[in-house]
C-alpha cells in the first residue's frame, strides 16, 4: 500500500496556526510567545489531520476544514501545557524542547493554555460553514474540552495517581473501589474504569476531530454512527499506545521524558494489565477502526493509514 502524503494537510494546519497566533513582538510578548512556542514545535497534528481526512472524505475541500483543524489543535495543545505543568504531570520535555512552564514560568504557562482555548473557540466561530454546522462544530469542542471530555479525563487521572493532593501515588484495583468517580461507577471493574478515563481525557478529542470533519462534510446519520465507532476505538489505541511508549521510547525519538507513568504510578494499560495484553488489544482496537471505517462506506486510504498510523508510531 502506497503511503499515503499528508505533508500538504500539516503544511496547511501549520500556516494556519501560525497566522492565528498572536505577534510575539506586540505586548504582552512572553505571553504571545509561551503559545507559540506550545503550538508552534513540531506536533505530529494527529487531530487535524483527522479533521481533514474525514473532512474531505466527505466531499469537502481543505480549505473549509482549516478553522476547525486549526481549533482542535489549539485545544490539544492547550491540554499538554497544562499537562505538562508542575501541578499535574510536572513535565520538562515536550515535542523535543523545554515544556512552557520551564521555557516562560509557571504563571505563563498557565495564562498561555487559557488563551490557547479561547483563541481555538475564536477560529472556530469564524469557520466558513453555514451557522447552522457551524454551531454544531463549536457544541461538539466544546463538549470534547471539558468535563464530558479532556478535563474530565485529566481530573479522573491525577485522582487515580493522587498527584493533586501529592499524597500517596498508587493506582491498584483497591484505589478504583474509591468512589472517586460517581457513585454509580464506582462499582465499574478497574478495566471499563481505565478505559473511561482514556475515553474522556484523549478519546474525546480525536473523536471531536473526526465529528468536527464528518460535520463539515455533511455526513448521514449512519456515516456519523461508523465514523464515531472508528474514533472511538482511534482515541483508545492513541492513549495505549502513549502508555506503551512511555515505557519502551526513548527521549531523543519521543521528545517527552519516558518513564515518567511507572515514576507517578500512573493508571495505564500497561500498568493494569502488563505490556503483552495492552499490545494484544491494540491489535484488537486495530481490527475494530478497520471494521468500522468499511461499514460507514466512507472510501478514505487517508483515514485507513491514520489507524495504523496510531498503532505504529515511535512518537
Ligand atoms: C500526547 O498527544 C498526549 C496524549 C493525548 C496522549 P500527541 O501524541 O498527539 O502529541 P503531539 O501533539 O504529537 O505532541
Ligand atoms: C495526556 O496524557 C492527555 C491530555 C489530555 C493532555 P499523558 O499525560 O499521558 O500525555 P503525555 O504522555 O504527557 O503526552
Ligand atoms: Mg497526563
Ligand atoms: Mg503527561
Ligand atoms: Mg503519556
Amino acid at each position: 500500500m502506497a503511503a499515503f502524503d499528508f505533508t500538504p494537510w500539516r503544511a496547511r494546519v501549520d500556516a494556519a496556526l501560525a497566522a492565528a497566533l498572536p505577534d510575539p513582538a506586540v505586548a504582552p510578548q512572553r505571553l504571545h510567545a509561551a503559545m507559540r512556542h506550545g503550538v508552534l514545535n513540531g506536533g505530529k497534528r494527529m487531530r487535524p489531520l483527522l479533521v481533514y481526512a474525514t473532512g474531505c472524505a466527505l466531499g469537502a475541500d481543505a480549505s473549509e476544514l482549516d478553522a476547525a483543524a486549526v481549533a482542535v489543535e489549539l485545544v490539544h495543545c492547550y491540554s499538554l501545557v497544562h499537562d505538562d505543568l508542575p501541578a499535574m504531570d510536572d513535565d520538562a520535555l515536550r515535542r523535543g524542547q523545554p515544556t512552557v512552564h520551564i521555557a516562560f514560568g509557571e504563571a505563563s504557562a498557565i495564562l498561555a493554555g487559557d488563551a490557547l482555548q479561547t483563541l481555538a473557540f475564536e477560529a472556530l466561530a469564524a469557520a466558513p460553514q453555514a451557522p447552522e454546522r457551524r454551531i454544531a462544530m463549536l457544541a461538539e469542542l466544546a463538549r470534547a474540552a471539558g468535563v464530558a471530555g479532556m478535563c474530565g479525563g485529566q481530573a479522573l487521572d491525577i485522582d487515580a495517581t493522587g498527584t493533586a493532593k501529592g499524597g500517596q501515588r498508587h493506582f491498584s484495583a483497591e484505589t478504583h473501589r474509591q468512589p472517586m468517580y460517581s457513585n454509580q461507577e464506582s462499582d465499574a471493574d478497574p478495566l471499563s474504569l481505565l478505559e473511561r478515563l482514556h475515553a474522556l481525557k484523549t478519546g474525546a478529542l480525536l473523536r471531536c476531530a473526526v465529528r468536527l470533519g464528518a460535520i463539515a462534510g455533511g455526513a448521514d446519520p449512519a456515516q456519523s454512527r461508523q465514523l464515531d465507532r472508528y474514533a472511538d476505538a482511534l482515541g483508545l489505541a492513541f492513549q495505549i499506545k502513549d502508555d506503551l511508549l512511555d515505557i519502551e521510547g526513548d527521549a531523543a525519538t519521543l521528545g517527552k521524558s519516558p518513564g515518567k507513568d511507572a515514576a507517578q504510578a500512573k493508571a495505564t494499560f500497561p500498568a493494569l494489565l502488563g505490556i503483552e495484553e495492552s499490545r494484544v488489544r491494540l491489535q484488537h482496537l486495530f481490527t475494530q477502526m478497520t471494521a468500522a471505517l468499511t461499514d460507514s462506506g466512507v472510501h478514505s486510504e487517508a483515514l485507513a493509514q491514520l489507524a495504523r498510523k496510531v498503532i505504529e508510531r515511535s512518537n
